[in-house]
């Protein structure tokens, strides 16, 4: 195989109480990526639509993975990347974590998969640190794995993979404004108290238990957020109305998607998922915001292998 066309799924970081920790992939948005192997050693973005982003291959989220990767590898070539994105830089719903999973998905793949997923989120989090100067893992790492992963370490990298309940959807409401995530991070405080700390890691805890069991009163009583959500939510026009419009019509939570300016709310069902959109849609309507949504179940499986167009 020397071409491969992949999804890339958009995904939520942190989830309320695990900031940089915690993330899940979504279905039903992401991008698509072609990559091509090619004799010449390196790499090149040769196509990239649907957003304005750069195409040197040092300054691009995917061509920094693909080198972390390339650098490892015995491999005596190169690659071609065509990049279609779909996902809005500044979002919040992981754009550049798509771009770099991507990429190293798809080389792994053409060369017959010679590392493991973890050591592909560890290329990947290099896409990372050039998009926000942090090389987080929580979007890359369920982009890739699937499903919500928890970054149990970063140094030694420890990334756990954690069930999704069936029926559980997510709902992202989009205001049509760019939040850089370096920015959105320069913003925080880089001490929390002993006592909102114990608050989050109690929250934390009954979140991964609750999806271990497809506990939702569990899971709905864990998505809290003392520490970043009440800074970050400033940088987001009608927040608290959202927040509350997306409770009051029966989400189990309602929290900021990873440094914004995207809101998630995950509910039971698509049906109420839909009816939460109905409702955030409603309050921007009322402000005036434009705006995009996204209703989607858990996408347990990350990327996905497309089939390649003739
Ligand atoms: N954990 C990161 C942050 C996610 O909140 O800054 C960015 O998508």
């Amino acid at each position: 195989m020397n071409e491969i066309r992949v999804f890339c799924p958009a995904t939520i970081a942190n989830i309320s109480c695990g900031f940089d920790v915690l993330g899940v992939a979504l279905d039903t948005i992401g991008d698509e990526m072609v990559v091509r192997k090619t004799q010449e050693k390196g790499i090149r973005i040769t196509k990239l639509e649907g957003q304005q982003l750069p195409m040197e291959t040092h300054l691009n989220v995917a061509g920094v993975a693909g080198l972390a990767l390339l650098a490892l590898s015995d491999y005596d070539g190169g690659f071609e990347i065509e990049i279609y994105k779909k996902i809005k830089a500044g979002s919040g719903i992981g754009s550049s974590a798509a771009s770099s999973a991507g990429a190293v998905w798809a080389m792994n793949k053409l060369l017959d998969t010679p590392f493991s997923t973890l050591e592909l989120v560890k290329f990947a989090m290099e896409g990372e640190r050039l998009a926000s100067g942090v090389a987080h893992a929580d979007n890359v790492a369920p982009a890739l794995f699937g499903g919500f992963s928890l970054v149990r370490s970063y140094s030694p990298l420890d990334v756990i993979p954690i069930p999704s309940p069936k029926n559980l959807y997510a709902t992202v409401i989009h205001p049509q404004i760019e939040v850089k995530t370096s920015d959105s991070r320069k913003i925080l405080k880089t001490t929390i108290s002993l006592e909102d700390g114990i608050k989050q890691w109690g929250n934390l805890g009954g979140l991964i238990a609750g999806l271990f069991t497809s506990d939702y009163d569990l899971i709905s009583r864990s998505l809290e957020d003392h520490i970043v959500e009440p800074i970050r939510s400033i940088l987001i026009p009608g927040f608290d109305a959202i927040k509350t419009a997306a409770i009051e019509n029966g989400a189990l939570g309602c929290g900021i998607s990873g440094s914004g300016p995207s809101i998630f709310s995950f509910s039971k069902g698509e049906h109420a998922a839909k009816i939460v959109g109905k409702a955030m849609k409603e309050v921007y309507k009322k402000i005036g915001i434009d705006f995009d949504v996204h209703i989607s179940k858990i996408n347990t499986s990350g990327i996905k292998q497309l089939q390649n167009k003739k």
